[in-house]
Formats: structure tokens, sequence, C-alpha cells
């Protein structure tokens, strides 16, 4: 019987492996740039950890178990409440602002279709204890500045920016608080993807007659594309004096974000867009997705602020804001945009050829010895004609092939070969710990 991997779980050939270790460097090195520290942890996490902390979406999609012990566990869906967690527990000894990225595989059990698998990789990116807007901009820069790494122009990608703030204000002025506004933001966020008549069905679960009407209304929001038209729909709400407050203070917090934004690498990525709300329960304030900008696939990312959740995972009271970043939305984007041509397996430094047996020897030290250097060098497994090596040789792609034990040639030389140019010298070999640099860089001139 053949086995084959479990529906959306994915073999990583070298080839797709390549990519992937392309993508999680791309992703190391950008949020390296940003001063983001490394962090990790656990794949397999206590169930209640997600149960109502992630909300409805995800707890339906776990992988989950009883383990021996008898104990409630589940793959990880996503990294933020392991996160939220690890930040809570040692808040009073960390650092602020605490600036941690992770990539890490997650687990969900969704029907696999392009875009979306049961078992994928993310990347984390995430600011706790900084409650201000220069943290969002922090990391939807920072979003925008990965998509930039792997080759992807400002115009490829649209960052959707929204603000759950704002609609618990606007639902406030309809009447609708509490449970009932979670529930209309859950039918909003997936308005997107669902039939227009089935929205409005749900909605007149909370609005009885007033859904075609209300349905009218966010679809109006929803089309909102500039900060004017958005100052002016908070400036209308009709609320009562607090509300009103507090709608004034997001104005303004709005403008420093969009100010701040302007400077950054995703001023012309931006795109101010409220029909974004986020299915995971814990968000809180303004939230955001990057898209393709053809609008086509899933999104990319998605993330937004966090502030309670530290709190609600038994930590202290804690700002916090974030994004993670999937690879495999992201690696169709970059393969339609030709950008993971050129990505394929490494080719070793060197490879040895043995032309007789009783020089292996000699050439198993210098290749210990080329190795503890740092180069990589691919040494025959077992011997064949020059021929067949020097064939090989060209079908691994070294670059240099150090040939040993031809006639006239004495054990204490070695012939090197640059395959690359097709010239070959012969050198002592003592001298082979101090040119392979040059020979890599420039290629061989004879000593
Ligand atoms: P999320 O929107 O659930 O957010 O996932 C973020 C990204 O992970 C998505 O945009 C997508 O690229 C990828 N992703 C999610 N599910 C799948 C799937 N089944 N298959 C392939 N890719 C997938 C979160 O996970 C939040 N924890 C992000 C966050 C971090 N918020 C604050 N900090």
């Amino acid at each position: 019987m053949q086995f084959t991997t479990l529906p959306g779980f994915r073999d990583f050939y070298p080839d797709l492996c390549s990519r992937k270790v392309h993508i999680f460097d791309t992703w190391r090195k950008s949020a390296q740039s940003f001063n983001f520290l490394e962090y990790d942890a656990p794949i397999l996490e206590p169930l209640d950890l997600y149960i109502e902390k992630s909300g409805s979406e995800i707890t339906g999609q776990l992988f989950n178990f009883q383990d021996r012990g008898d104990r409630s566990v589940a793959l990880r869906p996503e990294l933020t409440p392991s996160l939220a967690r690890m930040v809570g527990a040692k808040a009073n000894s960390l650092k602020r602002p605490i600036k941690w990225f992770n990539i890490g595989e997650n687990f969900r059990y969704e029907r696999p279709q392009k875009g979306r698998l049961r078992s994928f990789y993310q990347f984390n990116a995430d600011i706790f204890g900084e409650s201000g807007p220069a943290a969002d901009a922090e990391l939807i820069s920072l979003l925008g500045n990965t998509l930039q790494a792997f080759g992807l122009k400002d115009s490829d990608f649209t960052i959707r920016l929204s603000d759950r703030d704002i609609w618990l204000l606007i639902l406030s002025s309809e009447g609708i608080h509490g449970a009932d506004a979670t529930l209309v933001l859950g039918i909003i966020d997936k308005m997107e993807r669902s039939d227009r008549s089935q929205s409005i069905k749900l909605l007149s679960g909370v609005l009885n007659n007033g859904a075609e009407d209300f349905m009218i209304m966010i679809e109006k929001i929803m089309s909102i594309r500039d900060f004017a038209s958005l100052r002016d729909l908070l400036l209308n709400l009709k609320l009562d004096s607090v509300r009103a407050e507090q709608a004034k203070l997001r104005i303004s917090q709005w403008d420093d974000l969009l100010s701040l934004l302007s400077n950054t690498c995703v001023s012309n990525s931006l795109q101010i867009d409220l029909s974004i709300v986020r299915g995971l329960a814990y968000y809180t304030g303004f939230v955001f997705e990057a898209f393709e900008s053809g609008g086509k696939g899933r999104a990319l990312a998605g993330g937004g602020r966090y502030d309670s959740l530290v709190q609600k995972l038994g930590g202290p009271e804690m700002p916090a804001t974030g994004f993670a970043m999937g690879d495999v939305t992201l690696s169709n984007l970059l393969e339609d945009s030709d950008l993971l041509d050129d990505i394929c397996v490494k080719s070793p430094d060197f490879i040895v050829i043995i032309a007789a047996s009783d020089i292996s020897n000699e050439a198993l030290k210098d290749t210990t010895m080329l190795r503890s250097l740092g180069y990589s060098v691919e040494y025959p497994l077992k011997l064949s004609s020059v021929s067949k090596q020097l064939k090989e040789a060209n079908r691994v792609g070294a670059t240099i092939a150090l040939i040993y034990g031809t006639e006239n040639q004495i054990s204490n030389n070695v012939i090197v070969r640059d395959l690359k140019n097709k010239v070959e010298h012969v050198f002592a070999r003592e001298l082979l710990s101090e040119l392979p640099k040059d020979w890599l860089a420039n290629g061989i001139t004879a000593k």
C-alpha cells in the first residue's frame, strides 16, 4: 500500500524546500531590519487556550484530541494566544516596547482549496506595550516592507485598513451594543464571501425589520476610501457625549496613523476599507489585511490590535498589535509574478573527483579541511570513471572540481578545474586552504 500525505498537508522535496527556505530567510531579514527579536512557542497547546479567545471560526477548525494523560490539547491554529500568554507571564521583566517575530507551522482543519491548506506556515510580528498608532504604523510598514523584499512592487498589493472601534461607534449610534454588535461584526466579516440576501437574512436576526436599510447603510460605509469621508461619517454619527468624544479622539488617531504611514514604503499600497473587520474574536482597534492588487486570492496577511487578550489570558493590562503573513497565498502570488524562478537547490562550491582509489584518503582529508572552512563540498560516495564524475559535476552545478590521482599527477598536487570557464591548473594541495575564496569569486588563475 502506498501512503500519501493527509489532505491539506505538503511534502517539501528539495526544490520546493529551497523556496520555503527563501521565504523564511526573507521574512527573517525583514523582521530583523525593523529590530524585531525572534521567539518560539509550542506547536501543541491546551485546548482551552483557543476556546473563546480565538473565536468560533477558528475553534471549529481545530486539530484537537485527548493526550495520554487525558488532557484536551490542540495543534496551534495560530500563534497569537501562545504569544499573549508568554508575554503576560513575564510582563514585568520584559523591556518595552516588546517587538517580537516568529516563523512557524500552524494547523487548521479547513477545506483544502487554493490559498488554504490544513498545515501552513506563518510569519508573525507583534508589538506589546505601546498603545499609540506608532506601533500600528510600524507593523503595517513591516508588512509592506516584507512583501517588497520578495521583489513585489507597491502596486502589486493593497493593504486594506479598517477599525473595529469605528464600527462599534457606528453600531452604537444604531443602538446595537455588546453581543449583538459582535454578531453584526461577524456578519460584516463574511459579507465579501457571501450572498447579499443571505447577509440581510442574518442581519434581520439582530435588527428585525430594519435589516434591508441597515445593509444599504453598511454598504455605503464600506465603500468609503478617503479620510475626509471617514471623518465626516464619524462626526455625523448620533452619539452620546462620551462616545462623541471617543469619535473625535479616533479621528485624530487615524490622522496620526495615516501621516506616519505616508512616510513609509506602504504609502501607495494603503487603502481605507471598512469592509475588513477580521474574523478572530480578540481584535479591538485598527485592523488590516493585505491582498494581491487584483483582489483575486485570499488574504496574504492579516492583523490588528488586540489590547485585551493578554489580560484575558491571566496577564496584566497590556496593549498589543500584530499581524501574520501566510506562506501559501504568498507563494502563489510570487510564482504568478515569476519571483521564485531563480530560487532553486543550492549547488556545492566544490566537487571532488577521484581518478585512482589509492589517493582517496588524501582527497577526503582535503574535503574535510574545506568543509571545516565553511565550503560546501560534494565527495563521491563510490568511485566511477573520471568522465562519469565530470558529468555528475556538471549535473550538480558545482563551481569547481578538484581532481585527484590522474596520470602524471603526484600525490601532493590537485587539478583544480573551473567548471564554468572550463579551464584547469595544477596546484599544490597545501595551497587549498588559502585559495578557494579567490577561485570562487574570480575563477582560477595559475599560481
Ligand atoms: P489570520 O487572518 O487567521 O490571522 O491568518 C493570517 C494569515 O495566515 C492569512 O492572511 C493567510 O495568509 C494565512 N492563513 C490562515 N489560515 C490559512 C490556511 N488554512 N491555509 C493557508 N494560509 C492560511 C491570524 O492568524 C492572527 N493570529 C494574526 C495576528 C498576529 N494577529 C495579531 N498578531
